[in-house]
């Protein structure tokens, strides 16, 4: 393989010096279009005593206000655009599984932009010029399809939009096509490695090198599942339509070792999700974003509600964020024992006759909240293999989490799906009693 070094693009060559500088450079243009094109900025900074001219080092960012999902969506659908409509060539919308939509907006340089970012995100990952990628995240107002799409076509190589759905055209897409790149959620991946299997083919077989799954979290345990079964490289990559889409942070093939955020256009903070205190670096909290270059919709300080923390570059100079572990709105807080379905995943993964789609569903019993896990059963998983199933999950989060819950093996393919993601916490809890 040749030298990586050779591949980089030029953001990715800047010495830690001139990164910084050219973030407070993008940082104070930022913020001076958001305050004058954007009502909403404007209201926010002056309330909270700030102006742009105030930031004058990437520390007094923190003097800035946070911009939240709600905030967008009180803005819905054009008021957080600091351009005139005319100039916005794309919109996209959150995959949000409740409640209004956020709709996001993006002018011609913006979609280059993503575009180079998803290119380098491709490339970080092990993807070359020429090369066949699949691309299987879903197309249309989800950010995934699209954005990977125009990125691997920035990078040079000859794309496959399948989409997502129609799994068994996929197998068959995947074996007649021969991509060597495939860019889909990570609980895709696996529904259609039971496809394979129930296809006969054998999954280590295919032409396919690299895996680039996203949009949802996951584990350690999985990587190890899908590279055995599918004798690729598989590696993570992060994004959030409020910011871009896929391409804000992705892993590198040669270390596997977290994401490395492409810092040049996306500048990251982790706060102290409570009280909102930006925390020192290699602390744990929530990931906080503002944009850098973007014209039709700059963001500032974003709440992602995605827990990481921040480490030192390897592969690449820009910074690395940890896999993600959870959101702060999804970890769930059951008779005092803090849960992320990510645990839950790696118990699920590790048991026979349990396909790893699985949600948890919250209800209240008297006074307790109760947490039922609902795992898909394997195809050819017996009555006897789901039953002793059901009881080796409640035994291992008895075990492993330290909570008693209860657990429904239910049929393959019957949870709710949207654009391939699995909604993964289902709250029935009476309003008042919501989430700690
Ligand atoms: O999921 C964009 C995307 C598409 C990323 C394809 C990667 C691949 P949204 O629908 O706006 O955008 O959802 C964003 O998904 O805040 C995280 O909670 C979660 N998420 C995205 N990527 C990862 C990841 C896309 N690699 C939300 N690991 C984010 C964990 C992820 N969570």
């Amino acid at each position: 393989m040749a030298d990586v070094t050779d591949l980089l693009d030029a953001g990715e060559r800047l010495g830690a010096e001139e990164l910084r500088a050219l973030q407070l450079e993008r940082l104070r243009a930022t913020l001076r279009h958001a305050y004058a094109h954007v009502p909403f900025y404007r209201e926010s900074f002056d309330k909270a005593g700030v102006r742009p001219e105030d930031c004058r080092s990437l520390a007094d960012l923190a003097r800035f206000p946070f911009t939240t999902k709600a905030d967008l969506r009180e803005n819905y659908p054009y008021g957080m655009f600091a351009v005139p409509r005319e100039r916005i060539r794309r919109l996209h919308a959150s995959s949000g599984t409740t409640g209004r939509p956020t709709v996001v907006g993006y002018t011609d340089n913006d979609l280059s932009m993503w575009a180079d970012m998803v290119a380098r995100s491709i490339r970080a990952a092990g993807g070359r010029p020429g090369d066949v990628v699949h691309v299987a995240y879903g197309y249309g107002l989800f950010t995934g399809g699209l954005g990977a799409h125009y990125g691997a076509e920035r990078l040079g190589c000859t794309v496959v939009p399948a989409s997502g759905g129609m799994t068994a055209r996929q197998v068959q897409l995947i074996q007649d096509l021969k991509p060597s790149v495939i860019m889909v959620t990570p609980s895709y991946m696996l529904t259609l490695l039971d496809e394979f299997e129930r296809q006969g083919v054998d999954p280590r077989g295919t032409s396919l090198r690299v895996g680039i799954f996203g949009a949802e979290p996951w584990t350690e345990r999985m990587r190890r599942e899908i590279e055995g079964r599918f004798a690729i490289d598989a590696v993570d990559i992060y994004g959030l339509s409020e910011v871009i889409g896929p391409g804000v942070a992705q892993e590198c093939a040669e270390t596997k070792d977290g994401l490395h955020v492409w810092e040049d256009h996306f500048y990251p903070e982790i706060v102290d999700p409570i009280t909102g205190e930006v925390l020192p670096e290699g602390e744990r909290g929530e990931l906080v974003f503002t944009s850098l270059t973007k014209e039709a919709m700059p963001i500032v300080r974003y709440r992602t509600r995605d827990l990481t923390r921040l480490l030192p570059g390897t592969a690449r100079a820009f910074r690395r964020m940890e896999k993600i572990t959870g959101r702060s709105d999804d970890m769930v807080i059951l008779r005092g024992v803090n849960l992320f379905p990510t645990q839950v995943e790696e118990i699920v993964l590790r048991t026979p006759g349990v396909a790893p789609h699985f949600q948890l569903r919250l209800t209240r019993e008297g006074r307790l909240d109760a947490l039922t896990i609902r795992a898909e059963a394997r195809p050819d998983a017996s009555p006897e293999v789901r039953e002793a199933a059901a009881q080796a999950i409640v035994a291992a989060v008895k075990d492993g989490i330290g909570v008693s819950v209860g657990v429904e093996i239910v049929e393959p393919g019957s949870l709710e799906r949207s654009v391939g993601k699995i909604r993964r916490i289902v709250d029935l809890r009476p309003r008042d009693t919501g989430r700690g």
